[in-house]
């Protein structure tokens, strides 16, 4: 193990000082086999690879085989994280997720078992594409109160088992997949350290993302559902235009609260729903978009998943580098939005280990 970590993986707590902070020390990734190309799904749908790319910007996405669920990705995902940092453990799990292996229990807590991580907390996050942000939230907020010393932040969807086969509006659009993020304790000081949030959500406008039937609201009825609302559906435009105004906002709160102008920040890593959503924010904020990493070419909108597979694929390539001002801002159904901010960590042993040996850890995307 390497010095420093011998930590990982206490639930015993540690000290409470104002200054301490949750810090980015692994990332990992994994996205199923099976890719599905525009072409693909030209081939069953009425919808073309040029409308596709033109409207989402998207090539193409992952989707689980049969049987394959949430769980097995978050799994890789958190075990290629681990091994980026060189830690042995971590002590709590917090997965985001729509799509858990059941409705009932949680995932997360099966995901710690089988990476072996013994008795630590371990708990799902629900709010659709903005998940990841709010369980990097809850896992800054353990590590803050000094209830545990490292937590595993997973985001993992595989949303393509929502999908009505016949609807080319959804199809098209998301993909299967999962990151994760190991947050040790370390000082708000420090490289990598969340320096903040700006959480939000509209319960109004619930009826504009969502999948109506299997809850207790349908279940209660007695009745069996009906079709339609076993599959998930969304009212494309209006979430569209949500998003674009929701993220801009909740970018320039993030900057406002970290104490930075939005023109500082180096990168944007925002949720990958479209394109064109970034294209649109890089506009209202008066920014090149270049400063907006993005991979949804190659794994469409992956939902929780999302930022931490944009995150993983930017350090990468190389657009994440030591020093810059990085905001990660999500949003999805509920309506939820969030963002946090940081300073991209390094140079530092756990992270340079990602950088030079990435492949090991990455998706094989192409
Ligand atoms: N291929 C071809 N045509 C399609 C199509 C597809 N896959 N999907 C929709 N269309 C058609 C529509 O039927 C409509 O046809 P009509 O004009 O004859 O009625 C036309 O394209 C325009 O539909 P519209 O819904 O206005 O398209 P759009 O430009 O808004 O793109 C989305 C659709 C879903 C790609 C886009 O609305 C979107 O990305 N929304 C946000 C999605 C999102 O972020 N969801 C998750 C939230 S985190």
């Amino acid at each position: 193990m390497r010095p420093g970590l011998e930590g990982y993986g206490r639930t015993d707590g540690g000290p409470r000082s104002p200054e301490r902070a949750a810090v980015v020390a692994g990332l990992g990734a994994a996205v199923p086999e099976t890719v599905v190309t525009n072409d693909d799904l030209a081939r069953v749908l009425d919808t073309d690879d040029a409308w596709i790319r033109r409207r989402t910007g998207i090539r193409r996405r992952r989707a689980v085989a049969p049987g394959q669920a949430t769980g097995d990705l978050a799994v890789e995902a958190a075990r290629n994280a681990l091994a980026s940092a060189g830690a042995g453990g971590a002590g709590a799990v917090v997965l985001a997720t729509s799509t858990p292996d059941q409705l009932c229990p949680a995932t997360a807590p099966n995901v710690a078992s089988r990476i072996g991580l013994g008795p630590v907390p371990a708990f799902d996050v629900q709010a659709v594409c903005t998940g990841f942000v709010y369980a990097l939230a809850s896992g800054a907020g353990l590590i803050s109160l000094g209830v545990v010393d490292s937590v595993l932040v997973i985001g993992a969807d595989a949303f393509s088992t929502l999908l009505d086969p016949e609807d080319r509006a959804t199809r098209v659009v998301f993909g299967d997949g999962a990151g994760a993020v190991l947050l040790r304790a370390g000082s708000r000081t420090e490289r990598g350290a969340l320096l903040d949030f700006s959480l939000g959500s509209d319960g109004s406008a619930e009826d504009l993302i969502g999948m109506r039937a299997g809850g207790s609201r349908q279940r209660s009825t007695g009745l069996p559902a009906k079709v339609e609302d076993t599959y998930f559906s969304m009212q494309g435009q209006a979430v569209f235009k949500q998003a674009v105004s929701r993220m801009t906002e909740s970018a320039r709160d993030i900057a406002a609260r970290t104490g930075w102008a939005v023109e500082e920040v180096d990168s944007f890593v925002f949720h990958q729903a479209n394109a064109r959503i970034l294209t649109a924010v890089a506009r209202r904020l008066g920014l090149p978009v270049e400063r907006f990493r993005t991979n949804i070419a190659e794994v469409g909108n992956t939902v929780s998943a999302s930022i931490p597979l944009a995150l993983v694929d930017a350090t990468a390539r190389g657009e994440l580098t030591p020093g810059q001002k990085v905001v990660l801002t999500g949003f999805g159904g509920g309506l939820t939005w969030g963002s946090t901010a940081l300073v991209w960590p390094g140079p530092d042993p756990l992270l340079s280990e990602l950088s030079t040996d990435a492949g090991d850890f990455l998706p094989k995307y192409r």
